[in-house]
């Protein structure tokens, strides 16, 4: 792209710091900049129009243009644009919106905690399990289990959950009381022969050796997501929650699910508990809670946790933490707005009709001579590629990103994830036809790439 003076672009370039981008790579190319959206689409400031096959970061349900949406923020602004939780003050939408997470929860629930997004949210589950563990005189039982290739955000503590060293280095994580046990992507980690199953009891059995090791008496927690999502889209082996969880309750190990991308229908189930069975003591949502239209984030608590956490607030006088946003009455309205256009529309329906179409054509992919593996459950799912189907060993990560911006080209935004593989996750609200269209682009790219690596490796053999 050519950077004009005074654009957009050169404006972007002399003053915003962008996350997760090579800054200097950035300076560069400059900026993809996106100026509206409609349904499924967004379009850039040059014209482009494009099919935005990751909801955003995995969190546009609703698509880009709900009107419910923004009448629901409007209307409030106009009636309490901002209040506060401190000092036992609170508002009408924090309450109703935590009867609703409460009453739709994966296992019985007893209470909410607001915050604004992921990050912090998982942030305050930390602060909460250490809280809980001091408050049942057990300061030893602290410990933290997260897995390789999660992801939890980037906040101090959440960020040293997330199990990519990536968001490590050179920010002095992880901190500690936090441990990371083996990822749960089958096909690249399973051993010859195993079967799903019994890689899933490997795994369950590591982290039990990890438990003993550590020493029971010090770990608090172990988190997951229901499908690891910024991992690559991995979907978990036969039966590995149910043997995790039976490890975990042999320990008196809590479990902490992050449904922040697998909530609100992502996976088939309501949450991504439902779909696989796990029956957290934590559930931590976001992105999908308020279809990303406003920042709203929660930290849902059963009563095991939250009642050591209620009697230790008066011994201490006080449950001396909160964000200036916590119950926000504005995006705490949108996100009501949200579950009741969800219930309306009767989205499990949709995502039941459409999620076969979109995991058929993912799994037709993995015919293409570049896909290794495709993966996925309700309407989230990811191509991996490889170099080698039988050795399974996979590109560079420049092949990944390759096939990103050939999607690009082609009137589609998809996610390189992981350096590995491709993520399709797009709003809930796709329709058929669309997710065909979808497909239809994504193939294109990954005949480009196909063209790009032979050509790479025609000039390689020169
Ligand atoms: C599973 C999961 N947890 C937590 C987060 C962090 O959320 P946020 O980016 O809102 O801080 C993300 C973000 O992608 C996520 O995918």
């Amino acid at each position: 792209m050519t950077v004009l003076p005074n654009s957009p672009h050169a404006r972007d370039i002399a003053t915003v710091i962008h996350p997760y981008t090579n800054l200097v790579k950035h300076e560069e190319q400059g900026p993809l900049i996106i100026e509206k959206g409609d349904g499924i689409y967004v379009e850039d400031t040059e014209g482009n129009r494009y099919i935005e096959g990751l909801a955003g970061l995995w969190c546009t349900s609703l698509g880009f243009n709900n009107e419910r949406l923004v009448e629901a923020a409007a209307r409030q602004m106009r009636k309490l644009p901002y209040y506060h939780a401190f000092f036992h003050r609170g508002s009408t939408p924090s309450i109703e919106l935590a009867e609703r997470l409460i009453a739709m929860a994966p296992a019985p629930m007893s209470k909410v905690w607001f915050a604004n997004s992921g990050s912090e949210a998982n942030d305050h589950m930390v602060k909460f399990v250490w809280y809980y563990n001091n408050a049942r005189g057990k300061p030893e039982k602290k410990k933290i289990i997260a897995r390789q290739g999660g992801y939890h955000g980037i906040c101090v503590s959440s960020g040293s959950l997330t199990g990519m060293a990536a968001m490590h280095t050179g920010f002095d994580l992880p901190i500690q009381n936090i441990l990371h046990t083996g990822s749960p992507h089958y096909y690249h980690h399973g051993a010859e022969g195993e079967s799903e199953e019994d890689f899933a009891a490997r795994r369950a059995d590591e982290l039990e050796r990890t438990i003993l090791a550590e020493g029971p008496e010090t770990v608090a927690g172990f988190i997951a997501e229901p499908i690891m999502g910024a991992g690559g889209a991995i979907t978990p082996p036969k039966g590995y929650f149910q043997k995790i969880q039976a490890v975990l309750e042999k320990y008196d190990v809590l479990m902490i699910a992050d449904e922040v991308i697998c909530g609100f229908h992502r996976t088939g189930g309501v949450f991504g508990c439902d779909t696989y069975g796990i029956r957290p003591d934590i559930v931590v949502v976001a992105k999908q809670l308020s279809s990303a239209y406003l920042p709203i984030s929660a930290v849902v608590l059963n009563e095991k946790v939250y009642g050591p956490i209620r009697d230790f607030s008066n011994e201490n006088g006080v449950l001396a933490t909160g964000f200036t946003y916590s119950g926000h009455p504005v995006p705490a309205a949108v996100a009501i707005e949200t579950l009741n256009i969800y219930d309306e529309m009767d989205i499990a329906s949709h995502v039941a009709r459409v999620a076969p179409v979109m995991q058929e054509r993912l799994h037709a992919l993995a015919d293409h001579p570049i896909v290794g593996e495709t993966r996925g459950a309700g309407l989230i799912g990811a191509a991996e590629l490889v170099r080698n189907k039988e050795t399974r060993e996979n590109f560079d990560p420049s092949v990944a990103g390759y096939c990103n911006d050939r999607c690009l080209d082609h009137g589609l935004i998809l996610r390189a994830t992981a350096g590995t593989s491709v993520a399709v996750c797009p709003p809930l609200i796709i329709e058929e036809d669309e997710v065909h269209r979808l497909f239809d682009r994504f193939k294109l790219a990954l005949d480009d790439t196909w063209d790009h690596v032979n050509r790479e490796r025609l000039l390689a053999a020169e």
